[in-house]
Protein backbone atom coordinates (compact mmCIF):
# COMPACT_ATOMS: atom_id res chain seq x y z
CA UNK A 1 0.00 0.00 0.00
CA UNK A 2 0.87 3.07 -0.97
CA UNK A 3 0.59 6.12 1.79
CA UNK A 4 -0.34 9.13 0.09
CA UNK A 5 -0.37 12.62 1.77
CA UNK A 6 -3.84 14.10 0.58
CA UNK A 7 -3.05 17.15 1.98
CA UNK A 8 0.42 17.50 0.27
CA UNK A 9 -1.62 16.49 -3.11
CA UNK A 10 -4.19 18.94 -2.64
CA UNK A 11 -1.34 22.06 -2.17
CA UNK A 12 0.84 20.71 -5.06
CA UNK A 13 -2.18 21.13 -7.65
CA UNK A 14 -3.25 24.13 -5.73
CA UNK A 15 0.35 25.82 -6.52
CA UNK A 16 -0.15 24.56 -9.88
CA UNK A 17 -3.03 26.31 -10.72
CA UNK A 18 -2.32 29.22 -9.11
CA UNK A 19 0.23 29.83 -11.79
CA UNK A 20 -1.56 29.20 -14.40
CA UNK A 21 -3.05 32.43 -16.93
CA UNK A 22 -4.44 30.54 -20.11
CA UNK A 23 -7.06 28.25 -21.06
CA UNK A 24 -4.42 25.94 -22.73
CA UNK A 25 -1.94 25.71 -19.88
CA UNK A 26 -5.56 25.03 -17.86
CA UNK A 27 -6.50 22.21 -20.03
CA UNK A 28 -2.91 20.79 -19.49
CA UNK A 29 -3.45 20.75 -15.83
CA UNK A 30 -7.31 18.93 -16.41
CA UNK A 31 -5.78 16.44 -18.41
CA UNK A 32 -2.61 15.92 -15.96
CA UNK A 33 -5.36 15.50 -12.67
CA UNK A 34 -8.36 14.47 -14.28
CA UNK A 35 -7.82 12.55 -17.20
CA UNK A 36 -7.97 9.41 -18.18
CA UNK A 37 -4.35 8.45 -17.22
CA UNK A 38 -4.28 11.42 -14.68
CA UNK A 39 -3.43 11.94 -11.55
CA UNK A 40 -6.65 10.96 -10.09
CA UNK A 41 -7.50 8.06 -12.18
CA UNK A 42 -3.89 6.79 -10.60
CA UNK A 43 -4.89 7.00 -6.89
CA UNK A 44 -8.36 4.90 -7.81
CA UNK A 45 -6.58 2.49 -9.45
CA UNK A 46 -3.86 2.52 -6.37
CA UNK A 47 -7.12 1.67 -3.86
CA UNK A 48 -7.31 -1.95 -4.40
CA UNK A 49 -4.13 -2.04 -2.14
CA UNK A 50 -6.09 -0.22 0.49
CA UNK A 51 -7.30 -3.21 3.36
CA UNK A 52 -10.75 -2.99 2.79
CA UNK A 53 -11.55 -0.73 5.90
CA UNK A 54 -9.31 1.78 4.59
CA UNK A 55 -10.39 1.31 0.96
CA UNK A 56 -13.82 2.87 1.84
CA UNK A 57 -12.47 5.98 3.46
CA UNK A 58 -9.35 6.67 1.18
CA UNK A 59 -12.22 6.45 -1.61
CA UNK A 60 -14.97 9.22 0.04
CA UNK A 61 -11.63 11.44 0.49
CA UNK A 62 -10.75 10.67 -3.07
CA UNK A 63 -14.29 11.45 -4.42
CA UNK A 64 -14.09 14.82 -2.24
CA UNK A 65 -10.72 15.88 -3.85
CA UNK A 66 -11.75 14.72 -7.50
CA UNK A 67 -14.91 17.54 -6.98
CA UNK A 68 -12.57 19.87 -5.39
CA UNK A 69 -10.43 20.21 -8.37
CA UNK A 70 -13.32 19.70 -10.78
CA UNK A 71 -14.62 23.11 -9.20
CA UNK A 72 -11.15 24.92 -9.21
CA UNK A 73 -10.82 24.06 -12.73
CA UNK A 74 -14.02 25.06 -13.59
CA UNK A 75 -13.59 28.31 -11.76
CA UNK A 76 -10.03 29.01 -13.39
CA UNK A 77 -11.25 28.92 -16.54
CA UNK A 78 -14.50 31.06 -15.71
CA UNK A 79 -12.24 33.94 -14.53
CA UNK A 80 -9.82 33.74 -17.33
CA UNK A 81 -12.44 34.09 -19.91
CA UNK A 82 -13.81 36.99 -17.92
CA UNK A 83 -10.29 38.30 -17.79
CA UNK A 84 -10.26 38.03 -22.06
CA UNK A 85 -13.58 39.48 -22.08
CA UNK A 86 -12.60 42.60 -19.83
CA UNK A 87 -9.56 42.65 -21.78
CA UNK A 88 -11.27 42.95 -25.17
CA UNK A 89 -13.90 45.34 -24.05
CA UNK A 90 -11.08 47.65 -22.58
CA UNK A 91 -9.89 47.67 -25.58
CA UNK A 92 -12.52 48.07 -27.66
CA UNK A 93 -14.13 51.00 -25.82
CA UNK A 94 -16.31 53.70 -27.28
CA UNK A 95 -17.78 56.05 -26.17
CA UNK A 96 -21.01 56.74 -28.10
CA UNK A 97 -22.32 59.73 -25.84
CA UNK A 98 -18.88 61.11 -28.06
CA UNK A 99 -20.07 63.53 -31.63
CA UNK A 100 -19.50 61.56 -34.12
CA UNK A 101 -17.73 62.79 -37.28
CA UNK A 102 -18.85 65.12 -39.49
CA UNK A 103 -18.43 64.18 -43.55
CA UNK A 104 -18.78 67.05 -46.11
CA UNK A 105 -20.88 66.85 -48.31
CA UNK A 106 -20.42 67.95 -51.58
CA UNK A 107 -22.75 71.14 -53.16
CA UNK A 108 -23.79 71.98 -56.63
CA UNK A 109 -21.56 74.08 -58.54
CA UNK A 110 -22.19 77.51 -59.19
CA UNK A 111 -22.94 77.24 -62.72
CA UNK A 112 -25.01 74.31 -62.60
CA UNK A 113 -26.92 76.22 -60.21
CA UNK A 114 -27.63 78.82 -62.28
CA UNK A 115 -27.92 76.52 -65.22
CA UNK A 116 -31.07 74.77 -63.25
CA UNK A 117 -32.75 78.19 -62.53
CA UNK A 118 -32.03 79.31 -65.72
CA UNK A 119 -33.79 75.96 -67.65
CA UNK A 120 -36.73 76.23 -64.96
CA UNK A 121 -37.61 79.39 -66.17
CA UNK A 122 -37.54 78.76 -69.77
CA UNK A 123 -39.73 75.74 -69.57
CA UNK A 124 -41.82 77.46 -67.67
CA UNK A 125 -42.76 79.53 -70.77
CA UNK A 126 -42.90 76.17 -72.72
CA UNK A 127 -39.22 75.63 -73.89
CA UNK A 128 -38.37 72.24 -73.92
CA UNK A 129 -34.60 71.29 -72.94
CA UNK A 130 -32.61 69.46 -75.52
CA UNK A 131 -28.63 68.96 -75.74
CA UNK A 132 -26.23 68.30 -78.49
CA UNK A 133 -22.52 66.67 -78.87
CA UNK A 134 -19.31 69.21 -77.40
CA UNK A 135 -17.42 67.51 -80.77
CA UNK A 136 -19.38 69.12 -83.42
CA UNK A 137 -18.69 68.53 -86.99
CA UNK A 138 -17.53 71.99 -89.13
CA UNK A 139 -20.48 71.40 -91.06
CA UNK A 140 -22.99 71.93 -88.31
CA UNK A 141 -21.03 74.35 -85.96
CA UNK A 142 -20.20 76.73 -89.24
CA UNK A 143 -21.60 75.93 -93.11
CA UNK A 144 -25.16 74.82 -91.96
CA UNK A 145 -25.15 78.00 -89.95
CA UNK A 146 -24.69 80.26 -92.41
CA UNK A 147 -20.97 80.67 -91.69
CA UNK A 148 -19.05 79.65 -95.14
CA UNK A 149 -14.96 78.79 -95.27
CA UNK A 150 -13.27 81.16 -95.28
CA UNK A 151 -15.87 83.65 -94.13
CA UNK A 152 -14.26 86.12 -91.81
CA UNK A 153 -16.73 85.42 -88.84
CA UNK A 154 -15.20 81.65 -88.28
CA UNK A 155 -12.34 84.02 -86.64
CA UNK A 156 -14.29 85.44 -84.57
CA UNK A 157 -14.84 82.15 -82.80
CA UNK A 158 -10.72 80.89 -82.46
CA UNK A 159 -11.74 77.15 -83.04
CA UNK A 160 -10.13 74.27 -81.20
CA UNK A 161 -9.80 71.48 -84.10
CA UNK A 162 -9.63 68.00 -83.19
CA UNK A 163 -6.55 66.69 -84.92
CA UNK A 164 -6.64 65.00 -87.95
CA UNK A 165 -6.17 65.58 -92.00
CA UNK A 166 -8.40 68.22 -92.91
CA UNK A 167 -11.60 67.13 -95.86
CA UNK A 168 -12.93 68.74 -98.23
CA UNK A 169 -16.42 67.82 -96.69
CA UNK A 170 -16.51 69.38 -93.39
CA UNK A 171 -19.11 66.99 -92.39
CA UNK A 172 -16.09 64.73 -91.97
CA UNK A 173 -14.44 67.44 -90.33
CA UNK A 174 -14.40 67.53 -86.55
CA UNK A 175 -14.10 70.21 -83.72
CA UNK A 176 -14.71 71.56 -80.44
CA UNK A 177 -18.30 73.16 -80.81
CA UNK A 178 -17.56 77.08 -80.18
CA UNK A 179 -21.09 77.83 -79.32
CA UNK A 180 -24.08 75.96 -78.94
CA UNK A 181 -26.02 77.42 -81.93
CA UNK A 182 -25.21 74.04 -84.22
CA UNK A 183 -27.89 72.42 -82.25
CA UNK A 184 -30.55 74.56 -83.86
CA UNK A 185 -29.52 72.78 -87.11
CA UNK A 186 -29.41 69.48 -85.74
CA UNK A 187 -33.11 70.00 -83.60
CA UNK A 188 -34.87 71.58 -86.77
CA UNK A 189 -33.54 68.10 -88.89
CA UNK A 190 -35.65 66.22 -87.05
CA UNK A 191 -38.54 67.97 -85.93
CA UNK A 192 -40.65 70.39 -87.58
CA UNK A 193 -42.10 74.12 -86.38
CA UNK A 194 -43.92 75.17 -83.87
CA UNK A 195 -40.85 74.81 -81.66
CA UNK A 196 -39.39 76.10 -78.80
CA UNK A 197 -36.11 75.09 -77.33
CA UNK A 198 -33.38 75.90 -75.11
CA UNK A 199 -29.73 73.86 -75.10
CA UNK A 200 -27.31 73.97 -72.11
CA UNK A 201 -24.18 72.81 -72.60
CA UNK A 202 -20.21 73.77 -72.64
CA UNK A 203 -18.14 75.43 -75.34
CA UNK A 204 -15.02 76.31 -76.60
CA UNK A 205 -12.66 78.69 -77.76
CA UNK A 206 -9.40 78.75 -78.73
CA UNK A 207 -8.61 81.97 -76.70
CA UNK A 208 -6.55 83.71 -74.33
CA UNK A 209 -7.90 83.79 -71.10
CA UNK A 210 -8.60 87.13 -68.95
CA UNK A 211 -11.16 88.11 -66.40
CA UNK A 212 -14.60 87.62 -69.08
CA UNK A 213 -13.08 84.94 -71.11
CA UNK A 214 -11.96 81.75 -70.97
CA UNK A 215 -11.07 78.75 -73.39
CA UNK A 216 -14.26 76.77 -71.72
CA UNK A 217 -17.52 78.37 -70.97
CA UNK A 218 -21.37 77.66 -71.01
CA UNK A 219 -23.90 78.72 -73.37
CA UNK A 220 -28.20 78.55 -73.26
CA UNK A 221 -28.99 78.85 -76.71
CA UNK A 222 -32.83 79.71 -77.49
CA UNK A 223 -34.60 78.99 -80.49
CA UNK A 224 -38.45 79.73 -81.13
CA UNK A 225 -39.52 78.90 -84.46
CA UNK A 226 -43.49 79.31 -85.80
CA UNK A 227 -45.37 81.33 -88.65
CA UNK A 228 -45.29 84.76 -87.44
CA UNK A 229 -42.81 85.48 -84.60
CA UNK A 230 -41.22 88.97 -84.05
CA UNK A 231 -38.19 90.49 -82.55
CA UNK A 232 -41.32 91.66 -80.46
CA UNK A 233 -41.60 88.03 -78.86
CA UNK A 234 -37.81 87.82 -78.57
CA UNK A 235 -37.63 90.95 -76.49
CA UNK A 236 -40.88 90.16 -74.24
CA UNK A 237 -39.35 86.65 -73.54
CA UNK A 238 -35.79 87.71 -72.50
CA UNK A 239 -37.28 90.71 -70.44
CA UNK A 240 -39.47 87.94 -68.76
CA UNK A 241 -36.75 85.71 -68.48
CA UNK A 242 -34.21 88.47 -66.86
CA UNK A 243 -36.70 89.58 -64.44
CA UNK A 244 -37.31 86.29 -62.77
CA UNK A 245 -33.75 85.19 -63.09
CA UNK A 246 -32.60 88.31 -61.24
CA UNK A 247 -35.68 89.35 -59.24
CA UNK A 248 -34.86 92.88 -59.32
CA UNK A 249 -34.87 95.22 -61.95
CA UNK A 250 -32.19 95.92 -64.50
CA UNK A 251 -31.52 97.36 -67.25
CA UNK A 252 -31.23 96.10 -70.57
CA UNK A 253 -30.31 96.99 -74.02
CA UNK A 254 -30.59 95.99 -77.67
CA UNK A 255 -27.63 96.87 -79.43
CA UNK A 256 -27.82 96.05 -83.57
CA UNK A 257 -24.79 93.80 -84.22
CA UNK A 258 -23.86 91.24 -86.76
CA UNK A 259 -24.34 87.15 -86.89
CA UNK A 260 -24.11 85.09 -90.43
CA UNK A 261 -26.92 83.00 -88.78
CA UNK A 262 -29.42 85.61 -87.84
CA UNK A 263 -30.88 88.70 -89.74
CA UNK A 264 -31.20 91.03 -88.44
CA UNK A 265 -28.87 90.69 -84.90
CA UNK A 266 -28.59 92.31 -82.07
CA UNK A 267 -26.99 91.88 -78.54
CA UNK A 268 -28.40 92.55 -75.29
CA UNK A 269 -26.24 94.03 -72.72
CA UNK A 270 -27.25 93.86 -69.20
CA UNK A 271 -26.47 97.03 -66.51
CA UNK A 272 -27.00 96.98 -63.07
CA UNK A 273 -26.88 100.38 -61.02
CA UNK A 274 -23.67 102.02 -60.65
CA UNK A 275 -22.03 99.22 -62.71
CA UNK A 276 -20.66 99.13 -66.80
CA UNK A 277 -22.91 97.34 -69.16
CA UNK A 278 -22.21 93.56 -69.94
CA UNK A 279 -22.39 92.02 -72.69
CA UNK A 280 -25.08 89.00 -72.04
CA UNK A 281 -26.42 87.69 -75.14
CA UNK A 282 -26.48 87.35 -78.37
CA UNK A 283 -29.61 87.37 -80.85
CA UNK A 284 -31.66 87.66 -83.87
CA UNK A 285 -33.92 86.47 -86.22
CA UNK A 286 -33.23 83.38 -87.65
CA UNK A 287 -31.21 83.45 -91.08
CA UNK A 288 -33.42 81.76 -93.74
CA UNK A 289 -30.03 80.25 -94.94
CA UNK A 290 -30.09 78.38 -91.29
CA UNK A 291 -33.73 77.18 -92.07
CA UNK A 292 -32.42 75.90 -95.54
CA UNK A 293 -29.74 74.15 -94.12
CA UNK A 294 -32.14 72.26 -91.89
CA UNK A 295 -34.51 71.55 -94.61
CA UNK A 296 -36.85 73.98 -94.22
CA UNK A 297 -38.39 76.71 -95.82
CA UNK A 298 -38.00 79.79 -95.25
CA UNK A 299 -40.79 81.01 -96.63
CA UNK A 300 -43.21 79.06 -94.21
CA UNK A 301 -41.25 79.92 -90.86
CA UNK A 302 -39.70 83.02 -88.67
CA UNK A 303 -38.15 82.81 -85.32
CA UNK A 304 -36.15 84.17 -82.92
CA UNK A 305 -32.96 82.62 -81.59
CA UNK A 306 -30.55 83.78 -79.05
CA UNK A 307 -27.29 82.69 -77.10
CA UNK A 308 -26.59 83.54 -73.07
CA UNK A 309 -23.24 83.54 -71.50
CA UNK A 310 -24.41 81.42 -68.73
CA UNK A 311 -20.71 82.23 -66.92
CA UNK A 312 -21.76 85.83 -67.21
CA UNK A 313 -24.95 85.31 -66.16
CA UNK A 314 -23.62 83.90 -63.00
CA UNK A 315 -21.11 86.23 -62.49
CA UNK A 316 -23.57 89.23 -62.37
CA UNK A 317 -25.63 87.61 -59.93
CA UNK A 318 -23.24 86.53 -57.51
CA UNK A 319 -20.99 89.22 -58.32
CA UNK A 320 -17.76 87.39 -59.37
CA UNK A 321 -15.58 89.66 -61.43
CA UNK A 322 -13.15 86.93 -62.55
CA UNK A 323 -14.50 84.02 -64.89
CA UNK A 324 -11.81 81.91 -64.67
CA UNK A 325 -12.56 81.31 -60.60
CA UNK A 326 -15.53 79.12 -61.99
CA UNK A 327 -13.14 76.33 -63.52
CA UNK A 328 -9.94 76.99 -60.44
CA UNK A 329 -11.66 74.18 -58.43
CA UNK A 330 -10.54 76.84 -55.54
CA UNK A 331 -12.51 75.37 -52.65
CA UNK A 332 -12.92 78.96 -50.77
CA UNK A 333 -14.77 80.10 -53.48
CA UNK A 334 -16.67 77.55 -54.36
CA UNK A 335 -17.76 76.59 -50.72
CA UNK A 336 -19.59 80.16 -50.67
CA UNK A 337 -22.41 78.66 -52.57
N1 LIG B 1 -23.76 81.66 -81.25
C1 LIG B 1 -23.52 83.02 -80.91
C2 LIG B 1 -22.23 83.15 -80.11
O1 LIG B 1 -21.75 82.17 -79.64
C3 LIG B 1 -24.64 83.59 -80.08
C4 LIG B 1 -25.92 83.63 -80.84
C5 LIG B 1 -26.82 82.61 -80.74
C6 LIG B 1 -26.25 84.74 -81.63
C7 LIG B 1 -28.02 82.64 -81.44
C8 LIG B 1 -27.43 84.78 -82.31
C9 LIG B 1 -28.31 83.74 -82.21
O2 LIG B 1 -21.69 84.21 -79.96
Amino acid sequence: MIEINLKEFKSKFKKEIDRIEELKQLDTLYRKYLGRKGEINKLFKNLKNFPEKKKKEFGEKLNLIKTEIEKEIQKKAEFIKKKIQQLKLEKEWLDVTRPGKKYEIGHLHPLTIVQREVLEIFQSMGFEVVEGPEVETEWYNFDALNIPRDHPARDMQDTLWIEQKRSLNPKFNFLMRTHTSPVQIRYMEKHNPPLRIVVPGRVFRNERTDATHDVQFYQLEGLMVDEDIQTSHFKAIIEEFLRRFFKKEIKIRLRPSFFPFTEPSFEIDVKEKGKNWMEMIGAGMVHPNVFKAAGLNPKNWQGFAFGIGLDRLAMLKYKINDIRLFYNNDLRFLKQF
